[in-house]
Parts: C-alpha cells; sequence; structure tokens
C-alpha cells in the first residue's frame, strides 16, 4: 500500500518489478495496459505466499489448510465486494475472465427468457466478447440484434439509443469504457433508459475497472463484469456482478463440484448464491491475488490515480496531436487513457514493430472490434494505454519513436 499524500510515481513504478528491466536495450515504455496489467510486488508475494504457505483446495476440506485457503478466497469476495459496493457477497461471482462473465449471463439469463423476435441492444463501441456471446444466444433463441450507434468523434449516441428501445428490448449490453478508442460512456443514462423500457442491462467494465471507482448501487446495472488482470491482478480470475433476485432466478451455466445442493441421477438441485455458478474448483490463488491488487489500488486511490492518468492522456493527446501524419481516432470529450491512432503511409502493425525497438510496448491490431474499425474505415489501429504506473517519459518515448517512425518510412 502506499501511504502518499501527493501522487508518488516513482515510488508506485519501484512497486512493480517489471520497470527494473530494459527492452532491446532502451527503458520500457509500457503502454498496453488496456490489453493486460503488470502486476505489484504484493499480489506476485501474494500468490507465492499462497501457493507456498495456505495452498489447499477450498470448500472441502475441515482440515486448517483447507480452512485457511477458504478464508482467503472468501476474503478477497469480500474485498470486490466492498470495491463495487455490491450490496451482498450473493452478488459477486468469480468466473475466468470478463468473457466468461459475459457468457455466462447470455447463456444462463438470455438462454432461459428470451424468445423469437425478442431484441438485445448492443453498441458499435463493443469488444467481440460482448457481440459474439449475444449472437451465439440470438441463433439459438431467435433474438434479434441491435446496435447502437456512435458519431465520427467516438461518442456514444444516447438519443439513438434510446430510439432502439421498446417492448421488444430484453437486454441491453454496452461497454462502460471502449477498449479501443477510449469513449466512456453515459452509463447510468443507458441503464436508466433501459430499464424504463422493461429491459435488463449489462455493463462491461473491463476498461473501466482500472480506471475509475465502481458502485454497483449507485450505477444500478443488473449485471457488470470485469477481469482481474488488467487491474493489477492475475490472470484466470474475472468477476460478474448481479442483482441478487436475478441471479436467484437464472439457472446455473456450468455444472460440476461445489454448485449442487444434492444430487441424484434422477434429479440436481443447485446450491444458492454464488455458489450456483461457480463449478469445479475454482481460480483460489488467482482470487487471493485479486483481492490484494483491489486492495493495491485502493491504497493509491482512484481520485490521484484518475488525475494522474487524465492528465497523461492530454500530454500524448496533444504531442501526438502535433505529428502531422498521425490521425487519433476517438475524441471523445469523457475518455479514458487510451489512444488509437493511424499513421498516413503506414500499416498499424510496421508502428507496432518499430517502436517496439525504442523499448515502447502498444497493441496494434483491430483490438477484437471489427465492427468499431469498419465504423472508422481503418483495419486496424495502434494503441497506446495508460495506467497508474505511466509517467511522462513513457509519453515522450512513445512519441519520439512514432516521429522515428514516420521518418524511416517516408
Ligand atoms: N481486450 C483487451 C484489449 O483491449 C485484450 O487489448
Amino acid at each position: 500500500m502506499n501511504d502518499m499524500t501527493t501522487f508518488d510515481i516513482e515510488k508506485i513504478r519501484r512497486d512493480f518489478p517489471i520497470f527494473g528491466r530494459e527492452v532491446h536495450g532502451k527503458p520500457l515504455a509500457f503502454l498496453d495496459s488496456g490489453a493486460s496489467a503488470q502486476k505489484p510486488t504484493v499480489v506476485l508475494e501474494a500468490i507465492q505466499k499462497a501457493y507456498s504457505e495456505t495452498y489447499a483446495n477450498v470448500h472441502r476440506g475441515v482440515y486448517y489448510l483447507s480452512q485457511t485457503s477458504t478464508e482467503l478466497y472468501e476474503g478477497a469476495r469480500e474485498i470486490v465486494r466492498a470495491h463495487i459496493n455490491a450490496a451482498s457477497l450473493d452478488e459477486v461471482i468469480f468466473t475466468k475472465n470478463a468473457t466468461e462473465s459475459i457468457n455466462l449471463v447470455a447463456n444462463s439469463y438470455g438462454g432461459s427468457t428470451l424468445k423469437p423476435g425478442d431484441e438485445i441492444v448492443l453498441s458499435t463501441l463493443e469488444h467481440h466478447s460482448n457481440i459474439v456471446p449475444w449472437q451465439l444466444i440470438a441463433e439459438k433463441t431467435g433474438a434479434v440484434i441491435k446496435v447502437a450507434p456512435i458519431d465520427e468523434q467516438g461518442e456514444f449516441l444516447l438519443d439513438a439509443y434510446r430510439e432502439l428501445l421498446g417492448p421488444k428490448t430484453k437486454i441491453v449490453a454496452i461497454t462502460h469504457v471502449s477498449n479501443s478508442i477510449g469513449t466512456i460512456t453515459p452509463v447510468r443514462e443507458i441503464i436508466d433508459a433501459a430499464h424504463d423500457a422493461g429491459a435488463v442491462v449489462l455493463i462491461d467494465g473491463s476498461q473501466a475497472a482500472p480506471h475509475m471507482k465502481l458502485d454497483m448501487q449507485t450505477l444500478g446495472a443488473d449485471f457488470y463484469v470485469f477481469t482481474g488482470h488488467k487491474v493489477f491482478g492475475p490472470t484466470g480470475i474475472g468477476v460478474l456482478y448481479g442483482k441478487a433476485d436475478l441471479l436467484d432466478r437464472m439457472p446455473p451455466f456450468l455444472g460440476g463440484g461445489d454448485m449442487i445442493n444434492r444430487v441424484t441421477f434422477e434429479k440436481t438441485t443447485y446450491a444458492k448464491g454464488h455458489a450456483k455458478f461457480e463449478a469445479g474448483t475454482p481460480p483460489i490463488v488467482q482470487a487471493i491475488g485479486l483481492g490484494v491488487a483491489i486492495n493495491y489500488i485502493n491504497g493509491i486511490g482512484f481520485e490521484r490515480i484518475g488525475a494522474h492518468e487524465q492528465s497523461l492522456l492530454a500530454y500524448a493527446t496533444e504531442r501526438l496531436s502535433q505529428i502531422n501524419s498521425v490521425r487519433i481516432i476517438g475524441q471523445a470529450e469523457h475518455k479514458a487513457a487510451i489512444i488509437s491512432f493511424t499513421m498516413e503511409g503506414v500499416h498499424p502493425h510496421d508502428i507496432g514493430t518499430f517502436v517496439d525497438h525504442a523499448g515502447v510496448a502498444i497493441r496494434v491490431g483491430h483490438h477484437c472490434c471489427q465492427p468499431l474499425m469498419d465504423y472508422f474505415d481503418v483495419a486496424a489501429t495502434a494503441r497506446a494505454s495508460f495506467a497508474l504506473y505511466n509517467n511522462r517519459a513513457d509519453v515522450d518515448a512513445l512519441v519520439t519513436a512514432v516521429r522515428d517512425t514516420q521518418e524511416f518510412f517516408s
């Protein structure tokens, strides 16, 4: 935990051992936290400790280690619950990642409620993981997908979205923050309008959770998903928040151990609460690591993290905009610290490879958002995504490397 009164970026960087290394003989400028974030020492140590000192399976043993492991695993659930201000522990389900969380809702809620002609509303901004699960369940149920549009700036068009809603709308599934272009969507208005139409709402918070405070009881979404590895925790752990009354009515997604009440060959009854959705041995150590990561973030505080990242976003946007051949894709008024760009005459993959040799790690490609790329009429972009540990030197390294790329290819 950082006991800082001001945002001490050098101290934060020291918390992440990866910044002790060089890449291609250059200091690492890691600008791909949107894909996956680096891990602080406290998380790495917690993982090591959980495997070397307290490891055993959970919920099954009467012996000391199993009980200790269970306490740590369930303790992580309480950390997540408090962090997102969910009303109860039964509203916090551990999954493998955000993708699995969305698939769980699509299959369990969607599969048990959708009828032919029912409508599912998505948006142009969505990641494939918030498109494909809905297409799969639409195919099975006869439901129809509608798409809420955006404009050239990458702004979510609230009025056009409202016009899509009607008595046939049963599910709205929309991102909180675009992974490709950073747009922060007006989630509160999106949720309220969906509820007025009688639909349930899933918000994909994968890119919001690392950057902003989440409060489920204020937000009012029926389902909210995010993933552990983007909030400085391990891979293999995701979170599904769901309102208790909905989860109670939903059938299980996966069947197996730990999710049952009584099994006979004639009939099986299911466990209550979060257990119904956590079949099999869960990601025990990953959940423990996630809890420690969340405590780490809260030790710094989202107010400071947000201010720091927004100042980096403004600085990087200004500096990249000064390069003539660069086009920034997505200039919404409210953005998280994510910048997508293209460069005249240079393929994004060439940008990515070239800047890598300067120690700058960015993601290039369609960012699992092909419909969004189609909207902007590009096959791919280069994307710099920032996290709490980035500094101005990272931005400078990116800008210099992008300028050098331009020179090399012109
Ligand atoms: N969804 C992740 C990204 O945006 C992997 O890069």
